[in-house]
C-alpha cells in the first residue's frame, strides 16, 4: 500500500525521507516522490520503480531543504507512472499533497475545480485535494486543510507542505494511518511507524478525523472543527521486523486478518445497496454490449480459478448466462469457441502471470471482449484487457493467496449484479444480495475474533500427512481452496472434492489418520453433505466441519465443529475461506515452515 513520510527539522530533509521510504518498501509500491522546501518554493522529484531510481534522480538533481514529504505509491487511479506519481500539485506550484486512500467523489470534485479554471495533469484522485486547498488558501494552510476535507468523500491519510506557510506539514487522517514522531527539535510524520523507527520511538496516533500541524520544536492535533485534542504520547518497543509486519509473525496472517477491511475497499464506492445494483466504472461495456452477451469464459491460474469457479455459479444462477471456467495454461492451446459476443474475463492477483495474461490476448485475438479482476493496477494484464475492476485489496506479500482471493469473489459478486440486473434479476433480489454483502466485513470480523480455536484445531492436526476438503455447490471451490493453502505451505497432501463425488474414488483413502474438513454451512444442500458426512464416519474418518448453525445430527458427526456466521449461500465461500486459510496458516507455522516464502512457489509465475 501507498506509504507516507515526512520530515521538518535541523537536517537535510531527503535523506531523511528517502530512508523512511526504503524502510515501507516491504508494503509494495510501484513508484515514489519527494517534495521539499528549499527556501524559494517547492521542489519535487519523482520516479517509477525502486526507492533505488528516486535516489539516483535526486542524485543527479538534488534538493536540499529541511522540511518535506515524501511518498510511496501503490496504484489505485491512473498507471503507475511518474505524472501519477504523488506528491501532487496545484496550479500555482506552491503546494505539494501526499495521500493514501480513495477520494470517493473525486470526479464530481474535478470537474467542479475545472469549471473553475484549475488545470489537472495527472489521472489521479489525490491531485482534487491539492486544487481544493489551492481554491480554499488564505494565508494558513491548516485552515486551507481542513475547509478542503469538509467537501472530501472517502478515505485518506494525507501530508501538505505549501511554500506560502512554509516550516511546517499539515496531515490529516480519515480510514489511512498517520502517526507523528516527535524527535529533539525535529518531527516527523508517517503513516507507519516503519519509516521513522531509526529517529525517534515517541509516537502520537492520529484517529480518524483528526489533523496536526508539525514544526521543528511543536506538534498541535485537532478536528475539523479546530478543535484541539489532547493526544497521548506512545512509546515503541517494537523491532522493524514485527512492525512490518504490523505485529503478526507472518504476511500471510496479516493479509489474512486485513480481510474485513480489503473487501470492504473492493466494494467501496460500487455497491449500490438500494438498487440491488453495482457501479463499475471501468468495465467498458454499454447497457447493449451488457444486454447482448451470449457467454462467459473466465481463465485464471492458482487461486484465482478457484474464484472463477464461484464466479461461474454466480453468473449462472443470477444472470442466467452459460459460464465456461478454463485454466488459463490449457485454454491457451485449444480451440474454443469464442465470438464477438463472448465476454471473457481474466482474474489474477499480479496481472502478469504469463499463462492468464496469454489467454487473454488469445481471447481478444478470437473476438472476445476482455474484463480484467486484477490487484496490481497498472500490470499488464490491467493495460491490455479492455475493461477492468481492480480488486483494490492492497499489496499482497504472502505467495499463498489469501486476501486476494476474497476480494476477486467480491468482484465476481459485483460483476454479477450488473449483469443479472441487466437482465432479469428485480431490485428486490439484488438488494438482498447487496445487504448481505454489507455485513460482510463485521461476519469476518467474528471469524476472525475466534482464530484461536483455529489455531487449537491446527495443534491437533498439524502432523497429519493426508487432508480431505469436501464440499457442495458453491462451497465445492471453497474446498478446493483450502485444500491448495494447506499443500502450498505445510506440504501436506490435500484434496478438494465434490462431497458426493467422493465415493467414486477418495473414500477408499478414509482411515482414523485422514483428517477430513467439510464445508457444511446450512444452505440449499446442507442436508445432502451431512450425508456425505454420514458416509465418512461409517469408515472411521475424522471430521472436521464448518457450519453456520447447532444441528444436532451434525453435532454428533463431526470431531470437531467450528461455526461461521449465517449468510446466503452465494456469500459463504467468503466467510468460509477465512478459516481454512487460518488453519493452512497455523498447520504450516507449527510445523515451523518458510509460510510466506514456501518452497518452489513464486507469487506472481511470469513464465509459461
Ligand atoms: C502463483 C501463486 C498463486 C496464484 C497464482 C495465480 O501460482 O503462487 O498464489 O494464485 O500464481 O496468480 P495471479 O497473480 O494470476 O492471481
Amino acid at each position: 500500500m501507498c506509504g507516507i513520510v515526512g520530515y521538518v527539522g535541523p537536517r537535510v530533509a531527503t535523506p531523511v525521507l528517502i530512508e523512511g521510504l526504503k524502510r515501507l518498501e516491504y508494503r509494495g509500491y510501484d513508484s515514489a516522490g519527494v517534495a521539499v522546501m528549499n527556501g524559494n518554493g517547492v521542489e519535487t522529484r519523482k520516479a517509477v520503480g525502486k526507492i533505488a531510481a528516486l535516489e539516483s534522480v535526486v542524485g543527479d538533481d538534488p534538493v536540499e531543504g529541511m522540511t518535506g514529504i515524501a511518498h510511496t505509491r501503490w496504484a489505485t487511479h491512473g498507471a503507475p507512472n511518474e505524472c501519477n506519481a504523488h506528491p501532487h500539485h496545484d496550479c500555482t506550484g506552491t503546494i505539494a499533497v501526499v495521500h493514501n486512500g480513495i477520494i470517493e467523489n473525486y470526479g464530481a470534485l474535478r470537474t467542479m475545480l475545472q469549471g473553475h479554471g484549475h488545470t489537472f495533469v495527472s489521472e489521479t484522485d489525490t491531485e482534487v485535494l491539492a486544487h481544493l486547498i489551492e481554491a480554499a488558501f488564505d494565508g494558513n494552510l491548516e485552515e486551507a486543510v481542513a475547509d478542503s476535507l469538509h467537501l472530501v468523500e472517502g478515505t485518506y491519510g494525507i501530508a501538505v507542505v505549501s511554500s506560502q506557510d512554509p516550516v511546517k506539514i499539515v496531515a490529516a487522517r480519515k480510514g489511512s494511518p498517520l502517526l507523528l514522531g516527535l524527535g529533539e527539535g525535529e518531527n516527523f510524520l508517517a503513516s507507519d511507524v516503519a519509516a521513522i523507527l531509526k529517529y525517534t520511538r515517541d509516537v502520537v496516533y492520529l484517529d480518524d478525523g483528526e489533523l496536526a500541524v508539525i514544526t521543528a520544536d511543536s506538534y498541535r492535533v485537532f478536528d475539523l472543527q479546530a478543535v484541539q485534542r489532547e493526544k497521548k504520547v506512545s512509546k515503541i518497543d517494537w523491532d522493524l521486523d514485527m512492525i512490518e509486519k504490523g505485529g503478526f509473525a507472518h504476511f500471510m496472517l496479516k493479509e489474512i486478518f486485513e480481510q474485513p477491511t480489503t473487501i470492504e475497499n473492493t466494494m467501496r464506492g460500487r455497491l449500490v445497496t438500494e438498487e440491488g445494483f453495482s457501479k463499475l466504472g471501468g468495465i467498458n461495456l454499454s447497457r447493449e454490449e451488457l444486454q447482448n452477451i451470449d457467454n462467459v469464459v473466465i481463465t485464471a491460474c492458482g487461486t484465482s480459478w478457484h474464484s472463477a469457479l464461484i464466479g461461474e455459479l454466480l453468473i449462472e444462477d443470477l444472470a442466467r448466462i452459460p459460464v465456461e471456467v478454463e485454466y488459463a495454461s490449457e485454454f491457451r492451446y485449444r480451440n474454443p469457441i469464442i465470438t464477438q459476443r463472448t465476454l471473457c474475463v481474466v482474474i489474477s492477483q499480479s496481472g502478469e502471470t504469463a499463462d492468464t495474461l496469454a489467454a487473454m490476448r488469445e481471447a481478444k485475438r478470437r473476438g472476445a471482449k476482455t474484463l480484467g479482476l486484477v490487484n496490481v493496477v497498472g500490470s499488464t494484464i490491467a493495460r491490455e484487457d479492455d475493461g477492468g475492476i481492480y480488486l483494490h485489496a492492497g499489496p499482497e506479500i504472502g505467495v499463498a493467496s489469501t486476501k486476494a482471493f476474497t476480494s476477486q469473489v467480491v468482484a465476481l459478486l459485483l460483476l454479477t449484479l450488473k449483469l443479472a440486473r441487466r437482465r432479469d434479476m428485480s431490485a428486490a433480489r439484488g438488494r438482498e444480495i447487496a445487504q448481505a454483502m454489507e455485513h460482510l466485513p463485521a461476519q469476518i470480523r467474528e471469524i476472525l475474533d475466534r482464530a484461536g480455536e483455529i489455531e487449537e484445531l491446527a495443534e491437533q492436526f498439524k502432523d497429519a500427512s493426508n487432508f480431505l476438503y469436501l464440499g457442495r455447490g458453491y462451497n465445492f471451490p471453497v474446498a478446493l481452496e483450502g485444500a491448495l493453502k494447506l499443500k502450498e505451505i505445510s506440504y501436506i497432501h490435500a484434496e478438494g472434492y465434490p462431497a458426493a463425488e467422493m465415493k467414486h474414488g477418495p473414500i477408499a483413502l478414509i482411515d482414523a489418520n485422514m483428517p477430513v474438513v467439510f464445508i457444511a454451512p446450512h444452505d440449499a444442500v446442507f442436508d445432502k453433505v451431512v450425508s456425505n458426512v454420514q458416509e465418512v464416519k461409517a469408515r472411521g474418518g475424522r471430521v472436521i466441519a464448518l457450519t453456520s448453525r447447532e444441528e444436532p445430527t451434525l453435532k454428533k458427526l463431526a470431531d470437531y465443529e467450528f461455526r461461521i456466521p449465517e449468510t446466503l449461500d452465494m456469500l459463504y465461500p467468503i466467510l468460509a475461506a477465512i478459516p481454512l486459510q487460518l488453519l493452512a496458516y497455523y498447520i504450516a507455522a507449527k510445523r515451523g515452515l518458510n509460510v510466506d516464502q514456501p518452497r518452489n512457489l513464486a507469487k506472481s509465475v511470469t513464465v509459461e
